[in-house]
């Protein structure tokens, strides 16, 4: 009978079931009143003396085996029944998802970007510690040019031919220096002026540098591309190029774009003239192509170079410069369903 018992106690242990119904099958043929296991303790007054000990043991034994097995296979059941209520009930609510934003630095710099690489222009990068010969000797402002002063930098005291760049026309010396002409790219990042901060300026700010390199560019090139991107970013086409005056550029001039004077907001932004500035542009330098390794006799290029930041407070009207480097949620998410 010990035997028995034995075989009885393999069985359990390997029995598996997958259904309510069969567990608990499974355990009226072995716990239940007229079970195997009440049937072994009936016949337990039979036993000779001699081996009632073994006979207790092993029953027993089996029992706890149908028992621990009972509770194992429900307890795996219900597991496998609470995930399928997670996630398979399609009727349940959908989780709120809550969706971020893009910044509006990037949402401009894209617009940017897209409106260039139409026009076969790539975009490039260049590191934001720069030193003096990129940032300043090779785009002509030699050492104790007064035209260094119109830029506000920080320096790195250690050592003062290392700087936080002042504007992006470093990365034009960095492409010219690596790619031979035609050369057409743009460069969007991140500058840094050591000036006061307030609701129109801040020590760090985003800029599009853009240059054009090819035999024969001319200044009449120039202007045509930039009527293409003011069309193209903000729906106007009437520009004007007022002379100006920058060191890597000859000649320079500053790019105002007509806005109209529809709006009390139109009179505001362009403090009633019609006219907003928004880029510094020219005919890149002889000297700085040279000083970029590429011959001026032969190859001739323009320049321009814009302010992110003020683009976009000026197209989502935004009343200070400061929240765009806040953080505020408030904000930010105000931009959700722009790009
Ligand atoms: N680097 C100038 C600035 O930060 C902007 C600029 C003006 C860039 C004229 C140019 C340019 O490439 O041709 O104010």
């Amino acid at each position: 009978m010990i035997d028995k018992i034995k075989e009885h106690i393999a069985r359990v242990e390997q029995f598996t079931a997958s259904e309510m119904g069969e567990i608990e099958a499974f355990r009226i043929e072995y716990l239940g009143k007229k079970g195997v296991l009440n049937d072994f303790f009936a016949a337990f007054k039979s036993v000779p003396n001699t081996e009632k000990k073994e006979f207790g043991q092993v029953v027993n034994q089996l029992k706890d085996a149908a028992q621990d097995k009972v509770n194992a296979l429900k307890e795996a059941l219900e597991k496998k029944t609470v995930n399928k209520n997670i996630y398979g009930d399609l009727t349940r609510p959908a989780e709120p998802v809550a969706l971020g934003s893009r910044h509006p630095i990037s949402i401009v710099k894209n617009q940017i970007i897209d409106i260039f690489s139409r026009i076969g222009f790539n975009v490039s990068e260049g590191p934001e510690i720069e030193d003096d010969w990129h940032n300043f000797t090779a785009l002509n402002l030699p050492e104790y040019h007064p035209a260094r002063d119109m830029q506000d930098t920080f320096f790195i005291q250690t050592d003062p031919d290392i700087l936080l760049r002042t504007h992006t026309s470093s990365v034009q010396v960095r492409y010219m220096e690596e790619h031979k002409p035609p050369i057409r790219t743009i460069s969007p990042g991140r500058v840094y002026r050591n000036e006061a901060i307030s609701a129109r300026s801040h020590c760090f700010f985003h800029q599009v540098e853009g240059l054009y390199i090819d035999k024969g560019v001319s200044f009449a090139d120039l202007k045509q591309t930039l009527q293409y991107f003011t069309t193209e970013m903000f729906g106007k086409s009437r520009i004007r190029l007022r002379p100006s005056y920058f060191p890597f550029t000859e000649p320079s001039a500053e790019v105002d774009v007509y806005w109209g004077l529809e709006t009390e907001t139109d009179y505001k932004m362009t403090k009633g003239t019609g006219w907003l500035e928004i880029m510094g542009c020219g005919m890149v330098d002889p000297n700085v192509l040279q000083n970029c390794g590429i011959d001026p006799k032969e190859y001739s290029g323009f320049a321009f170079g814009m302010g992110i930041d003020r683009i976009a407070l000026l197209l989502h009207q935004i009343p200070d410069i400061r929240m765009l480097s806040e953080n505020d949620v408030r904000f930010l998410g105000q931009f959700k369903s722009v790009l």
